[in-house]
């Protein structure tokens, strides 16, 4: 049986976490509480939650600054958060906004519109989550056919969202290429496995195949609006900054964003991992290849901008690949 929703509230007085649990529970809510940010992010590290009710105004750590941790956090940003303020003033809203809450609610709130919201917000999530799923499904179906690389599809999401956040990406910015980088290599169903699992290097006609990967990508994920992203990524991640990558020989910022930061985390990984043709690179040797070069890699193939976030960042990615380096990423 599918278990209840499970609400988060979050409110430094009592009686505001019984009006709420009271208010939640006879429609089938489960509802945990909290005290304040920190025990909140507790309780969030505990248990799987549906949703926050989140207070602004609290002690130890406020509601904005709880609302930003949940959200900057890859484990639990996806978790809908409806802040409810006593002051309904723009300012409030606006933080909460920027902190990346999805709803806001005045007190005293009327019971009806409330429930209402909650109910809204919880459907419209678990749409998401169903929608988040698929993307990784198409992306897993791909590498099936690839050799066996491991978790190497959402750990290039992982580091691609690192990236984004370093680079100052919005959160929509940093979410979307955490979930969508995971579809780079999707056009790869199309590639014959003989090329894909061929020991040495290929030559230059099966070269020219596997190149066709990135324009069978796009061609797999197609137009519709919220998979433009991982689009993008399919088709550009093997540009390069100075013009001598493919398919279409873009150069600087005509390559897309997302395809350059997917670009470096994708070769990062790919040197880690060892693959039928390579032998793998240990975290220094990984980041050595990237930022100085070797006969095939070149610094000048990334943004000097990603490559200065790169630099900065090379004890997360490699924190991250031992992390992720087997089974789930949890
Ligand atoms: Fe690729």
């Amino acid at each position: 049986m599918k278990r209840s929703h499970r609400i988060l509230c979050v409110d430094d007085e009592d009686f505001n976490l019984d009006l709420l649990e009271a208010l939640l529970r006879p429609h089938g809510y489960e509802t945990l509480t909290a005290l304040n940010g920190r025990e909140a992010l507790a309780v969030l590290a505990e248990k799987p939650v549906d949703l926050v009710l989140l207070d602004i105004n609290m002690p130890v750590m406020n509601g904005h600054e709880l609302c930003k941790k949940i959200k900057s956090d890859p484990q639990l940003s996806h978790i809908p958060v409806i802040m409810i303020t006593s002051l309904d003033s723009k300012e409030n809203k606006m933080k909460g906004m920027e902190a990346g809450a999805e709803e806001f609610l005045s007190k005293p709130f009327d019971q009806a519109e409330m429930l209402l919201r909650v109910g809204n917000i919880l459907r419209s999530a678990e749409y998401e989550g169903a929608f988040e799923y698929l993307i990784l499904a198409l992306a897993r179906a791909a590498e099936a056919n690839d050799i066996d690389t491991g978790n190497h599809i959402m750990r290039v999401g992982e580091y691609a969202g690192l990236m984004a956040r370093e680079l100052n990406q919005s959160e929509k910015f940093t979410e979307l290429i955490r979930s969508q980088a995971t579809l780079h290599d999707v056009g790869k169903v199309h590639i014959p496995s003989h090329i894909l699992k061929k020991a040495g290097r290929l030559t230059p006609e099966e070269m020219e195949e596997m190149k066709k990967h990135t324009t069978f990508g796009a061609m797999i994920i197609g137009d519709h609006p919220h998979l433009e992203f991982g689009k993008r990524i399919a088709l550009c991640h093997h540009e390069r900054w100075d013009g001598t990558g493919y398919p279409n020989g873009l150069k600087g910022t005509e390559i897309p964003l997302e395809a350059r930061i997917t670009s470096i985390c994708d070769c990062y990984d790919a040197l880690r991992n060892s693959r039928v043709y390579k032998p793998n690179y240990d975290h220094d040797g990984a980041v050595g290849i990237i930022t100085k070069g070797d006969d095939r890699m070149k610094p000048e193939h990334f943004d000097p901008e990603v490559m200065a976030a790169f630099i900065k960042l090379t004890p997360r990615f490699d924190e991250l690949y031992r992390k992720m380096r087997d089974g789930d990423k949890s």
